[in-house]
């Protein structure tokens, strides 16, 4: 049976359609997942739902345990991740509720625990060991061409590629910042895309994003940013993702056509 995790963000705290069976809570050993595992079914497909901020978005950015959620699906047997965030847009064609599916990162992020292979920790495999994944893709590309193929289905309208520019938050940027990044060829900002992409090719799941545009990022058109306007457009998109979650898990084939499933061969010191 396909198993399918969806981890959802800032506005997004439940999978309306999904027939829940039960909530899983679990440790591991680099400590507590954001929520408990809402585990459900969409037709014949097994569908594995975590809010990373927790379900009443107690969570910032910057203190999301980011190993235990993807260490949690791991454990549960899920080999593919759709992760569903909020984002600002910097490049012209990422407006307010246009959906965004990712195919590059570039990661700003310093501080956060960003492997499960630093020397000393329990890593899904084998402790202890040295591991550098390849990451030249971020994105599996097998699973953003289903997402594409499901968007058409469906009727939603996508923005097919776009760099994600991963900050440590939980500050909003600064115009000068959004100014840089974009000339660094980012098309949007957020604050959750990193680790959580690299660390669940560590663990060897096929892993796509989709970011939903919230607000135009700093500088950009000049009224304050706030957070009540990102919930907004959230909400406001929800309907849609929740559409295009569907149709992919719907029409999401066997795992084939990538090589996430051995992202740790020869990867290993
Ligand atoms: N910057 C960073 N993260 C975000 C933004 C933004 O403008 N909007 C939603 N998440």
């Amino acid at each position: 049976m396909k198993k399918i995790g969806i981890i959802s963000g800032s506005g997004l705290y439940e999978i309306k359609g999904l027939t829940i069976k039960k909530r899983k809570k679990l440790s591991t050993p680099f400590g507590s997942p954001s929520d408990h595992y809402t585990i459900g079914y969409i037709e014949d497909a097994e569908v594995i739902f975590l809010p990373r901020h927790g379900s009443h978005h107690s969570i910032p950015p910057h203190m999301i345990n980011y190993r235990a959620n993807i260490w949690g699906f791991k454990k549960l047997g899920v080999e593919r991740i759709v992760s569903i965030s909020a984002v600002g847009g910097i490049n012209k064609s990422c407006k307010p509720g246009n959906i965004v599916l990712l195919d590059q990162i570039i990661d700003m992020t310093r501080n956060r625990k960003s492997t499960f292979y630093d020397g000393k920790s329990i890593s899904p495999q084998s402790p202890g060991s040295v591991v550098h994944i390849d990451f030249t893709e971020p994105y599996c590309p097998a699973l953003r061409r289903t997402i594409l193929k499901a968007g058409t289905k469906a009727g939603i309208t996508l923005n097919k590629t776009g760099t994600y520019m991963a900050v440590e938050g939980p500050r909003l940027e600064t115009a000068a910042e959004i100014r840089a990044f974009g000339k660094l060829g980012s098309d949007v900002v957020g604050m959750t895309g990193m680790p959580e992409a690299s660390l669940a090719r560590e663990a060897e799941i096929c892993f796509s994003g989709i970011s939903v545009v919230a607000n135009y990022a700093a500088g950009i058109n000049r009224h304050r940013l706030t957070t009540t306007e990102v919930i907004k457009e959230m909400r406001a998109a929800s309907e849609k993702i929740k559409k295009l979650l569907r149709q992919t898990i719907i029409i999401l084939p066997d795992r084939t056509g990538c090589s996430c499933a051995d992202a740790l061969k020869e990867a290993k010191i």
